[in-house]
């Protein structure tokens, strides 16, 4: 009987002592498990972390090296200006010539702004000031030179519609305008066709984004094409900073970012549809400028 019971109570013990150190095990499982996942977060996000500075200080240098390059650049802009100003006095009028030489100047011209605002944003420069712009005036101006980038394959279609003013700097829309273009014609090799549009939207047909201003109307440029379009896991990061599919070299997977920030820096927004294999369109949308905010009578709404 001692012996039955000297075993009852070792097996009670035991299954206490089991007891005690299944829960004990558990809790030092679940203490460790949790310790290992709060590890593994911390790293990843330590990771994430790197990964943002390293990519901040990448543009810190990449914007620095663009200053002092557009410093050079705008020197050797002057002397292309000065001597496209100096044939195009000797050319007499009429000479089949002229027409060229006044594109380069033309084009010198352009280019110099555009030095100008990136020594301006590296506040290496006197800030510009925006002035009332004319989308349509600005694809106008810039349709010339859209059609020497565009590949020889490419056609490129310009459909005016009517665009209200906004208050933005010209030079803003024009880098706009041709980043989307090369883009678009990066997307199609084997050639296709450029349309860029122009047109005006009311709020309530193109619901912006949240937290985007209270203009009622957006001047609207679109940009379509019918090349090799975006498929979705690359849809959702063509905006990045420095994201690039394209060939070293080819791309700088800056385009884009500088679309949306100049866009953004406005009130306004991008939007983009894509079908792989068909095309994709981007359109850009900058708010009419509050005191023109009237309605204009061939706003379109937009499907
Ligand atoms: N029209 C387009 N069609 C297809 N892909 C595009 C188009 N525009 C942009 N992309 C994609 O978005 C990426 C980022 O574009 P961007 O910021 O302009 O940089 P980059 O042109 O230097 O690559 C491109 O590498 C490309 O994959
Ligand atoms: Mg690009």
């Amino acid at each position: 009987m001692v012996l039955a019971g000297e075993r009852t109570f070792g097996a009670g013990y035991f299954v206490a002592a089991d007891w005690r150190t299944a829960v004990a095990l558990a809790v030092a499982l679940a203490f460790t498990c949790s310790l290992v996942a709060g590890f593994a977060l911390y790293a990843r996000k330590a990771y994430a972390l790197q990964q943002q500075l390293w990519q901040s200080q990448k543009l810190e240098t990449l914007g620095l090296f663009a200053a002092s390059v557009a410093h050079d650049f705008n020197n050797v802009l002057t002397g292309i200006l000065i001597s496209s100003e100096m044939a195009l006095e000797e050319l007499p009028s009429g000479h089949t010539v002229r027409e060229h030489v006044q594109e380069v100047k033309h084009a010198t011209d352009r280019a110099a702004q555009l030095t100008k605002r990136l020594l301006a944003f590296a506040r290496l420069d006197i800030v510009e000031q925006p002035g009332p712009v004319s989308v349509n005036a600005v694809v106008q101006g810039l349709e010339v030179m859209l059609q020497r980038i565009v590949s020889r394959n490419v056609d490129l279609l310009v459909r005016l519609g009517e665009t209200g003013i906004i208050s933005y700097y010209p030079g803003h829309v024009e880098q706009i305008l041709t980043n989307l273009v090369v883009n678009a014609s990066d997307a199609m090799p084997d050639g296709g066709t450029i349309t860029i549009e122009t047109g005006t939207v009311s709020r309530e047909s193109v619901s912006p984004p949240k937290g985007i201003g209270s203009a009622r109307f957006y001047a609207m440029v679109s940009v379509s094409d019918t090349g090799v379009g975006i498929d979705s896991t690359t849809l959702s990061r063509i905006f990045d900073p420095l994201f690039t599919t394209k060939a070293p070299g080819k791309g700088t997977g800056l385009g884009l970012s500088t679309v949306k920030s100049l866009a953004d820096e406005c009130g306004g927004f991008v939007t983009v549809t894509s079908t792989p294999h068909r095309g994709s369109v981007f359109r850009v949308f900058l708010p009419v400028a509050a005191d023109m905010d009237h309605p204009y009578p061939q706003h379109k709404d937009l499907d």
